[in-house]
């Protein structure tokens, strides 16, 4: 029983070392074509949705170790690939208009961030007001 359990855990450790070459890049590329919002929004943005949103990513210390690197590079990789701030020039009127609708949903139904997010980065919750500000900001919010 003791030698079985000891050679597992000695595969274990040398599967975890492997699994670290299996690298899953995390890239920033560069910011082409930022939206524009008022300070006060692009505070909230950046501080809840930049990091799955934007090309301005903070990656984590905890980003760089497999098999948690695989998860949150992927999780960055289709946010940016739902809606990137930092290349929000790219969308179309119509394009933008949806996503404007997409946001105050989520943001309305507390969706996003997602919760396995939070629980990492309690600063990213949306209070009350923040909420308000975001939802009057969209209803404002113009294509034009
Ligand atoms: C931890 C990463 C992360 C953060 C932080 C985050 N999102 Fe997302 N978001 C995602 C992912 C991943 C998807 C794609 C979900 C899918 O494809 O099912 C997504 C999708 C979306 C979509 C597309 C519609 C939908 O619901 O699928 C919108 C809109 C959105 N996010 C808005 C926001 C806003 C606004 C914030 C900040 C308040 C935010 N997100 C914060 C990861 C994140």
């Amino acid at each position: 029983m003791g030698k079985i359990y000891k050679s597992i855990m000695v595969l274990l450790v040398i599967a975890f070392i492997l699994i670290q070459f299996i690298d899953s890049p995390r890239t920033n590329p560069p910011v082409t074509g930022e939206i524009e919002v008022p300070v006060e929004i692009k505070t909230i943005l950046k501080t809840s949705c930049y990091d799955c949103h934007s090309n301005e990513t903070v990656w984590p210390l905890y980003s760089k170790v497999a098999p948690v690197s695989w998860i949150i590079t992927d999780d960055v990789n289709s946010g940016r690939k739902k809606v990137n701030f930092s290349e929000w020039n790219k969308y179309s009127n119509a394009n933008k208009e949806k996503k404007m609708k997409d946001i105050w949903e989520d943001i309305n139904a507390d969706e996003m961030p997602p919760k396995s997010y939070t629980y990492m980065h309690p600063q990213s919750v949306i209070e009350f007001t923040q909420k308000a500000l975001l939802k009057k900001w969209i209803s404002n919010w113009k294509t034009y």
